[in-house]
């Protein structure tokens, strides 16, 4: 939230700590089948619905 300022995001995919901490996933893998787009965080966040994304349970669908 810190990296907001005062703006308010529409989107969480618009709030720059999330864009930042995707900037290496490409394009073409979050338009997979699997994925569709950045919004379906648990596609790869195995952890999401527990509301943990550290990066130790991250896996990439093919
Ligand atoms: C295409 C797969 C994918 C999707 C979809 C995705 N993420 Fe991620 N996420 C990653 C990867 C890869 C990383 C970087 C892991 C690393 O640092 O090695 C990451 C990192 C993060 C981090 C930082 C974790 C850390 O320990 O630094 C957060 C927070 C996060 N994602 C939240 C989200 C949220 C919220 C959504 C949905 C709006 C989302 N992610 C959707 C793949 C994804």
């Amino acid at each position: 939230m810190r990296s907001l300022g005062s703006r308010a995001p529409l989107r969480i995919t618009k709030v720059p700590y999330i864009q930042e901490k995707h900037h290496e996933v490409s394009p073409n893998v979050l338009k997979r089948e699997s994925i569709g787009s950045l919004s379906n965080c648990s596609a790869c966040h195995t952890t999401a619905e527990k509301g943990i994304y550290e990066d130790d349970y991250v896996v990439i669908p093919r």
